[in-house]
């Protein structure tokens, strides 16, 4: 029986050491998804010179260029093995560039895969080229199958449509590339960004599912699936990787990182947001029932700070010292009036701090939502706060 190199005491992350092509035809567990980033075949060992500082472009002997046959043989060997492993109705996430992504289309659909997307993960952080001959490489490619044409898989099309703000999700994603947050237990040459396995892991599985990820590396893959309650098992090749993995498990078993980790994966640039606010009893009464919500222009505690992402607010939750909250939907998304205190005296309402306001219209129809942030707070001023459209949701 193959024996792990390592496991947590219940057994929800389980790595093995080696090569994936002899050891996942081992392993005795059918297994809901697949997270695979395999070798890219794209690291040339050249020499070349970035920001005039000469480096080295490679990521290790597991990434060298090879020829076409080289990579089709890979890739159709370890995508069978995969889907010996699927559960009827699993599916498999492969990401890539050009340089492998074809030869995975092809092999999955020669395997009897069904291809149902080809994501594409377009980073607005990326790097710049080394070259000043071609475009800026901004993109990676992400395909999503199904072991077969049938039975069918699972999606949760209203938890994604939500993440997008209540629109379906598109097949572009826009997704910084791994930030320096995710990168405190060491670093690995193609560490993928957690907020992207967030995504794809809440697309298409449930609590308790079994996640795998031949390919495993720092295990991004185990991580964002063990914040999420999926189990994971992986396998690679490198102990060196397999360590950074093992690291970064032991650090989420801190109860206030994992909890923050959690926050910051679920951060999504393309999110939308809602406003917080508190206003007392009978003002909040007469709020909803002119449908406008005001706040404090200025500098003082309970105003509102208007940043750059100020757009992507489309939402009001209004209540009073934590307690009576009703989510509302912006009449027109990230833009807001000016008024002056005696125009609001004018609507029927008694402002007492300030010379001006920032008056946000929203449709009074409340909307409905699982779940909400503790939006208490001990000091007597309220802060007005910009939270993510996410936290108003249940995340199963
Ligand atoms: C692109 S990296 C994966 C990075 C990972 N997604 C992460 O976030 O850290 C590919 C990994 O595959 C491993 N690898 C390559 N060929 C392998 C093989 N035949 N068996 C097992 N592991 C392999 C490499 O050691 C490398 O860590």
């Amino acid at each position: 029986m193959l024996s792990p190199y390592y496991q947590t005491a219940n057994a929800d992350f389980t790595l093995y050491q080696g090569d994936t092509m002899q050891l996942l035809g081992q392993i005795d567990k059918k297994i809901d998804m697949i997270f695979a980033d395999p070798p890219y075949f794209l690291s040339s060992g050249d020499d070349c010179v970035f920001n005039g500082t000469p480096i080295r472009f490679d990521k290790g002997s597991w990434d060298r260029k090879a020829t076409p046959e080289i990579i089709n043989n890979f890739n159709k060997s370890w995508l069978a093995l995969c889907r010996e492993k699927l559960k009827d109705g699993g599916t498999i996430w492969i990401s890539g560039t050009y340089h492998n992504i074809y030869s995975v289309a092809n092999c999955l659909t020669e395997l009897g895969y069904k291809i149902l997307n080809m994501i594409v993960w377009h980073k607005p952080d990326a790097h710049p080229s080394l070259t000043v001959k071609l475009f800026n490489f901004s993109a990676e490619y992400i395909i999503w199958a199904r072991k077969s044409e049938k039975p069918l898989h699972y999606f949760n099309y209203e938890l994604m449509k939500s993440l997008a703000g209540g629109k379906q999700m598109q097949d572009v994603w826009e997704i910084p590339t791994t930030g320096t947050w995710e990168k405190t237990c060491g670093r690995h040459p193609a560490q993928k960004t957690l907020r992207l396995l967030y995504r794809i892991l809440l697309s298409c599985t449930h609590e308790g599912d079994t996640v795998l990820d031949p390919f495993a590396g720092s295990c991004t893959t185990g991580i964002a699936a063990n914040l999420l309650g999926r189990k994971f098992i992986g396998i690679d090749q490198a102990e060196e990787y397999l360590q950074l993995g093992i690291r970064r498990r032991k650090e989420i078993e801190d109860k206030v990182t994992a909890e923050k980790m959690l926050r910051k994966m679920s951060e999504n640039p393309e999110e939308v947001t809602v406003l917080v606010n508190h206003a007392r009893p009978e003002t909040r009464r007469l709020m909803i029932e002119k449908g406008i919500c005001y706040l404090r222009a200025g500098e003082s505690e309970g105003s509102l700070q208007v940043t750059p992402g100020f757009e992507k607010m489309r939402y009001v939750l209004l209540h009073t010292n934590g307690d009576e909250a009703q989510l509302f939907k912006l009449k027109k998304a990230g833009t807001f009036q000016i008024w002056t205190k005696e125009t609001l005296q004018a609507h029927g309402f008694n402002p007492e701090h300030a010379t001006y306001y920032i008056v946000l219209p929203f449709d009074p129809t409340p909307i409905e939502y699982k779940k909400q942030p503790n939006i208490k707070q001990r000091i007597n001023t309220y802060r007005a706060k910009i939270r993510p459209l996410s936290d108003f949701i249940g995340i199963k």
